[in-house]
């Protein structure tokens, strides 16, 4: 997209972002506050954990991706977030985020995995479309009537070990 920009996120970003994820109704759902939303970018943070930012020029930090090296089985990348604020979904941020993602994480983790919930059909597609099947499923696992999805994204050849 053109005037998109992705970059890292500095601690300056955070509670911008965190004040639109508590309106993203899927975060709603499983109880999101502005207080944890901070504490969990933070937290990510000082981890050094890969934290990227998307801004447009009138619309600064309007999305993020939350990727922890190792994150899956010790041995994978995991994609534990992605979210574009509400008003500019569906045009494309999110895609660059992921792709993004993906190239970075590339550098050290030969596939990427992720969580989505049952419900959320849009994301699924989102996923699908990026090349992302369904290795799993895990009932209850956030909250107790929903099952959250286990998709996985071979980034490279895998090198065994
Ligand atoms: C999922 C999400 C990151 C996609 O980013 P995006 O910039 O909206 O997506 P893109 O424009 O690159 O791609 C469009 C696709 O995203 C999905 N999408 C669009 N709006 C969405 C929304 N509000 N919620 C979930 N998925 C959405 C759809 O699959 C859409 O494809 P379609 O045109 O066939 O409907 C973003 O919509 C979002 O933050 N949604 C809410 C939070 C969420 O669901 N995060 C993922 C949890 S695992």
């Amino acid at each position: 997209m053109e005037n998109l920009t992705i970059r890292r996120m500095m601690p300056e970003d955070i509670p911008i972002i965190a004040a639109w994820m508590i309106t993203v109704p899927l975060w709603q759902r499983y109880g999101l506050t502005l207080h944890r939303a901070q504490t969990q970018l933070e937290t990510a943070f000082h981890h050094g954990d890969v934290l990227q930012v998307a801004d447009l020029p009138d619309d600064p930090a309007c999305g993020f991706a939350w990727g922890i090296l190792n994150g899956a089985f010790g041995r994978s990348a995991y994609l534990r977030l992605i979210g574009v604020r509400p008003g500019s979904a569906g045009r494309s941020i999110g895609s660059e985020l992921l792709e993004n993602m993906e190239g970075v994480v590339s550098a050290v983790s030969d596939s990427l995995f992720l969580l989505v919930s049952d419900f959320n059909h849009d994301a699924q597609r989102f996923y699908f479309r990026h090349g992302y099947q369904q290795v799993g499923s895990i009932p209850g696992y956030v909250l107790p009537d929903v099952n959250e999805l286990v998709l996985w994204k071979l980034l490279r050849q895998l090198q065994g070990g």
